[in-house]
This record gives structure tokens, C-alpha cells and sequence, in this order.
């Protein structure tokens, strides 16, 4: 069987086209249903979701489809150094004052159990589960191998793709360094596990055995044929969907994205303490002039949350975490089943063109 069509009868889909989890605001049950649909892999991205939202926002996705769709969480990460927080709560003060928010506070460390994300995931009716950040426990994953559920893991460089497939994930999504939203590093440095998709799938694809999704600046049916040329069995897209009618991004980060130039994008801790890919704006430069200053995450998005929660409330983009890959000018609106059709129709013109 060919890669895309293995891919295929392992996730249930139509189509070997995954729509990237994406948390924080973006994932909405309506978005990985329509999704699912629309004849691809729906899901729901639920790293900061309590075991209780998994299970509300798993039943309104099934309310709309019984088709399969997938949740992803974040891997448990080591703490980081201990920073001050003055200079950053230097930084916030003026930017809560003009947002009408009271003087932040040094943050809590947030409580979240993996444990209970995966014991509500194994009762969801989800029908894959993916990580980043790293891996579950072994026993973890043996308890999601035995519910059934198809478990997909991101790799940034090759080392963490045999990792991905040595700890018993059926599926490995390469990361490249185009991609929008947090890297998925978790072996050796964030900056040399940049890798762009060009480079990292064909050689994650000869590392495993198991089937490779492609993801990183994949936005049309270009895109798609190219990462099957690598030799990936699928693309998971992510900034394809963030202009979605269905998508929870606020306007402003929608107008945005589709008005974004090649070179818009930035690698940056600046919100969450994690280096992630987003739209450079007025708060992104600020804490990047901060360098060091920046807390460890998860400590610096609980710092950031009340700014960009209020942000996001008064269509502020420039003070919004802006999550994007470097392709997001191709981004397009309208309903994410009708950018579903319209991938797959592309994708089939292209490989007719590279034939004739
Ligand atoms: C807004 C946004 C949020 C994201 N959130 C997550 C997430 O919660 N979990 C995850 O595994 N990947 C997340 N990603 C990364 C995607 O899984 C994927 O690697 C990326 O979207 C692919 O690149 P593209 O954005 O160019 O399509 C996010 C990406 C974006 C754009």
C-alpha cells in the first residue's frame, strides 16, 4: 500500500490531511469537525483544557460528526532556570494600565496534570491522540494503544522521530522550522533543531518506518504534492485553517494572517516562555529586547495570559500571541470544509500538471 493510502486506513480519513491542533483559541469543536467532515483528520487542541472542556468540547465535536478526530496535549517539560520576574512585570505594568487590567503579579505555577488531559482523552471518543514537547509515559502510551486510539507524536529533528517511533507512536509529524506556533523540540538545542521541511521529511522518512506527516509552511495543493514528494504519507496544516470561518482566532489575528508578508513571522519566547512561531508585533519586540528576562515556561504565559485574554477582547493584535508559519500569506478565508475541498482539488491539478 502506498504511503498516503496506509495513512489514510490508519486515521479513518478520506484524505491524508490532518488540520493542526492548535490551543490557546485558534482549535474549535466546530473547526475539527468540519474538518473531519469535509473528509480530513479534525482536532482539537487541548494542551491548556482541563479534563472537564476536553469532554465538552469532544461532545460538541460529536454533536456535529461521528467521522474520527484527534486531541493533542503538550508533553510534561523540565523546569527551567528561575528568572526574576521584575523586568517583565516592568514591562507588563504600562501596557495592563492602558488595557484597564489591574498591575500583573508574579504568576503561579499552573496546575496540570497529563495524567488526568489522557484519562478524559481515553473517554472523549477521540480517535487519535497527539504530543508535542515530547513523549508520555510508557505507560501512558500503552494505556492509549489499548483504548485505540491512533497515536501521532512531533519530531523536529531525526533523533526525536526515532525517539517518536522507538516509544510506540504509529505516526510521526516532522516539524519544520516554517511551521506556525510552538516548536516541538524536546532532544538537544531549540536553534539547531530549525530544520526546514525541505530538509527534515525525506530524512525522518528514511529514519522510521512508521508513516510521516509533513508539516511547516504547507498552504495549498503546492505544498501538499512537494511534502508527498519527500515521501510523506500527509500534511498536517495549521496557518491553512486560521482564517476559517470556524477557527476561534479573534478577528484582528485574522486580518492579520491574510495580510501577512514571507518575512512577518519571528521565533520567539516573548509570550509563553517557549519558542514558538507568531507574527512579529509591538509586545513580541518589546520582551525580545528583554532576552534573558523572559520566565521559563509555562510561568511566562500565565504572566502574559490577562494581557493577551484582554488583548484579544479589544481586537489588539499588536499585544496578541500571534501564532503563524512563514507561509501564512497564503492563508485563505471562508469555511474550513469548502479550504478542505479546494486543498484536495489543488492538490490533484498539481500532480496533473507534473504529468502533462
Ligand atoms: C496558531 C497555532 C497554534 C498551534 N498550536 C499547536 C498545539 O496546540 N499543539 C501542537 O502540537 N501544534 C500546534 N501548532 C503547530 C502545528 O501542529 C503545526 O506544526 C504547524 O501549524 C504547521 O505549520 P503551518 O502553521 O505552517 O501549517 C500550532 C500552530 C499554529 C499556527
Amino acid at each position: 500500500m502506498r504511503a498516503p493510502a496506509r495513512l489514510c486506513s490508519l486515521l479513518r480519513t478520506e484524505y491524508p490531511l490532518v488540520a493542526a491542533p492548535m490551543a490557546g483559541g485558534p482549535s474549535t469543536p466546530a473547526l475539527a469537525a468540519e474538518v473531519s467532515r469535509a473528509g480530513g483528520l479534525g482536532f482539537l487542541g487541548c494542551a491548556y483544557s482541563t479534563p472537564e472542556q476536553i469532554l465538552e468540547w469532544s461532545r460538541e465535536v460529536r454533536a456535529r460528526t461521528d467521522r474520527p478526530f484527534g486531541i493533542n496535549v503538550f508533553a510534561d517539560v523540565p523546569d527551567g532556570p528561575p528568572v526574576d520576574p521584575g523586568p517583565m512585570l516592568e514591562l507588563l505594568r504600562p501596557i495592563h494600565a492602558e488595557l484597564g487590567l489591574p498591575p500583573p503579579e508574579v504568576p503561579g505555577m499552573p496546575t496540570r496534570s497529563l495524567d488526568a488531559q489522557i484519562e478524559a482523552i481515553l473517554q472523549s471518543g477521540a480517535s487519535a491522540f497527539s504530543i508535542t514537547f515530547g513523549l508520555p509515559s510508557a505507560a501512558q502510551v500503552a494505556r492509549l494503544g489499548h483504548a485505540g486510539l491512533v497515536r501521532i507524536g512531533t519530531a523536529n529533528t531525526v533523533d526525536e522521530a526515532r525517539r517518536v517511533e522507538a516509544s510506540g507512536f504509529e505516526v510521526v509529524v516532522a516539524q519544520g522550522s516554517e511551521a506556525g506556533g510552538h516548536r516541538g523540540t524536546f532532544i538537544g538545542s531549540f536553534e539547531r533543531g530549525l530544520v526546514g521541511t525541505m530538509a527534515l521529511v525525506p530524512q525522518v522518512v528514511d529514519a522510521v518506518k512508521v508513516p510521516v506527516v509533513a508539516a511547516g509552511g504547507i498552504m495549498d495543493g503546492r505544498g501538499w504534492v512537494a511534502a508527498e514528494a519527500l515521501g510523506a504519507a500527509g500534511v498536517q496544516l495549521g496557518t491553512a485553517f486560521l482564517a476559517s470561518d470556524e477557527c476561534g482566532a479573534v478577528p484582528a489575528y485574522k486580518e492579520a494572517v491574510v495580510a501577512a508578508t514571507d518575512d512577518a513571522t519571528a521565533i520567539t519566547r516573548a509570550f509563553s516562555g517557549r519558542p514558538a512561531r507568531g507574527l512579529a508585533n509591538r509586545f513580541l519586540d518589546a520582551a525580545e529586547l528583554q532576552g534573558e528576562n523572559i520566565l521559563s515556561y509555562p510561568l511566562q504565559n500565565a504572566l502574559t495570559r490577562q494581557m493577551r485574554t484582554a488583548a484579544a477582547r479589544a481586537g489588539r493584535a499588536e499585544l496578541l500571541s500571534l501564532w503563524a508559519g512563514q507561509a501564512a500569506r497564503l492563508a485563505r478565508r471562508g469555511p474550513a470544509a469548502e479550504i478542505v475541498r479546494w486543498l484536495v482539488a489543488d492538490a490533484t491539478r498539481v500532480r496533473a500538471s507534473l504529468q502533462s
